[in-house]
């Protein structure tokens, strides 16, 4: 897709589709008022009628008939302008973008007049938007089907001030970046689990590593079994596939301690021995979320060239039933020396997650941040609205809840009290791995809080908001690509360096 930033005149702007943001409030700014008396007032007389109301998320198609130069008009509403936030232009845009490709729009104009506050996140928050909004995944559609699916070629930000079209170039850069880093893990996601092995991530992140001149290491099996990672080798020993553990550095902050960001990478969760049942089984693809957001994220980083220091630590693995299967009752030693009783096999997150939290100690992080799609029990907590948080540190915390409001993938903190412990207190061993449904995420994270020593740490469980199964503004059907964006607005906003 090509992006252009101009100035220049909506109205008489040619294009196949046009896109024009409105305020609840009214008729503001030149531009709508301008474009509305070349229209002969049919937009506002569609308002005053109520056919279109301009509230978040709606948005109204009309054929201009020559009267301005587009072919097709889309209006797209912001709400009241006493309470627009970014992420509400994202998903008016988004859905706008959809309305005009499915018209039949190859080229979009976005009139960009009175969005604010400033250029560049507008530019960043307009491409986000329509480019998230358009992504498909067609990877695996024939030929045929293909023939059908036309895509938007160019999309044009039009702005009348001249002052504008640098900064807004500029955020239409990190948007284009941060799009096409959310729909590379979007596209992960959605692979089917045959062609998304440890393996085939392994060289994903090699790949990316060999890009951006990052230094990387995948441990292979035998070296995860000697280095004493009992928790992934005990999880992949069911599986044909070898378990990989993968580790990404990006050193671009000088003597800066380390942020550690640790992604649950489990490339099909059949639930092991422990197995799951057939309906909605195929979901399980998606148990590799985490891993795929922190990789998107580093890449992200290292492409805005950060002045950070980051570590991305990807423990990888299918968990399968096979012969050669860890079992419930069996104790597994993890990386820390802690060892962990095993009572039920799809707990298996935790497990993997553990050597790897203690593997990311080694590296004294500044922090600790883990993303996985950890729990059924955070849907049901939480819906699909907003990820679990849990963490043992308030100023981390409230950067993590800062950079989900920025962004719109919110986190909600789930409490990590003392008593939730008790439910993960073995007989035999040091702790086990599931403490039954109450506060299921809740003891998920406990056990991982168990890993993190003293270090400043965050949890994100995304088992809910990793895919979803209906279409959002900006976000389709299926994978959503979740902790991409989050993990890199706290990473551009950490310690407010860049
Ligand atoms: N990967 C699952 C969690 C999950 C569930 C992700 C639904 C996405 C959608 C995880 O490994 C799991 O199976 N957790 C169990 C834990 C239980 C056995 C203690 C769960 O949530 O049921
Ligand atoms: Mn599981
Ligand atoms: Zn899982």
């Amino acid at each position: 897709m090509k992006i252009n930033v101009i100035t220049g005149r909506f109205e008489i702007q040619k294009s196949g589709g046009a896109i024009l943001p409105i305020f609840e409030d009214g008729l503001q700014g030149t531009v709508a008022r301008r474009t509305d008396k070349s229209m002969g007032g049919m937009i506002s007389r569609l308002i005053k009628q109520g056919d279109f109301q301009p509230k978040p998320g709606n948005v109204h198609l009309v054929y201009p008939e020559g009267r301005i130069a587009t072919k097709r008009l889309v209006l797209a509403g912001l709400g009241r302008k006493s309470e627009y936030t970014i992420n509400r232009l994202r998903m008016a845009v988004g859905k706008a973008a959809q309305q005009l490709r499915t018209a039949g729009a190859r080229d979009i104009v976005i009139a960009t007049e009175g969005l604010g506050p400033e250029a560049a996140e507008t530019g960043q928050a307009l491409i986000e938007g329509t480019v998230l909004a358009l992504y498909r995944f067609l990877k695996y559609k024939t030929n045929e089907e293909l023939e059908k699916q036309k895509e938007v070629q160019t999309i044009t930000l039009l702005t009348e001030s001249s002052s504008n079209v640098r900064p807004m170039k500029k955020g239409v850069k990190t948007g284009e970046l941060i799009a096409a880093s959310t729909a590379m893990v979007r596209d992960m996601v959605n692979a089917p689990p045959i062609d998304m092995t440890p393996t085939v991530i392994a060289e994903k992140a090699m790949e990316i590593a060999k890009q951006f001149r990052l230094k990387a290491r995948v441990l292979e099996r035998d070296r995860i079994k000697k280095l004493g990672m009992g928790g992934l080798a005990g999880v992949s020993s069911g599986s044909v596939q070898p378990a990989k553990f993968i580790i990404i550095e990006y050193r671009r902050g000088g003597k800066k301690p380390f942020i550690a960001l640790v992604g649950k990478t489990i490339t099909f969760d059949s639930g092991g021995i422990s197995i799951k049942p057939a309906e909605n089984m195929d979901k399980m693809k998606d148990d590799m979320s985490g891993g795929a957001a922190v990789l998107g994220a580093i890449r992200t980083a290292a492409a805005l060239n950060l002045p950070l220091n980051v570590v991305a630590l990807l423990p990888a693995t299918e968990n399968m039933p096979g012969g050669g299967a860890y079992k419930p009752g069996d104790i597994l030693r993890t990386f820390s020396g802690q060892t962990i009783e095993i009572i039920n096999t799809d707990a298996e997150g935790r497990l993997i997650l553990s050597d790897a939290l203690a593997y990311a100690c080694q590296y004294e992080p500044g922090v600790i941040i883990d993303i996985a799609t950890l729990t059924g029990a955070c849907r049901v907590a939480l819906g699909q609205e907003a990820s679990g948080m849990l963490g043992n540190n308030e100023a981390l915390k409230q950067k993590i809840r800062d950079a989900g409001e920025k962004t719109g993938e919110r986190v909600w903190e789930l409490p990590l009290w003392e008593g939730y412990y008790d439910s993960i207190k073995s007989d035999i061993a040091d702790m086990k791995n599931a403490g039954g449904r109450d506060g299921g995420a809740i003891t998920a994270a406990a056990l991982l809080s168990k890993f993190v020593k003293k270090y400043p740490w965050v949890h994100l469980d995304i088992a809910a908001t990793a895919f979803t199964d209906k279409d959002r503004p900006y976000s389709p059907k299926g994978a959503t690509g979740i902790g991409m964006r989050l993990l890199t607005q706290f990473l551009r906003d950490y310690e407010g360096k860049s």
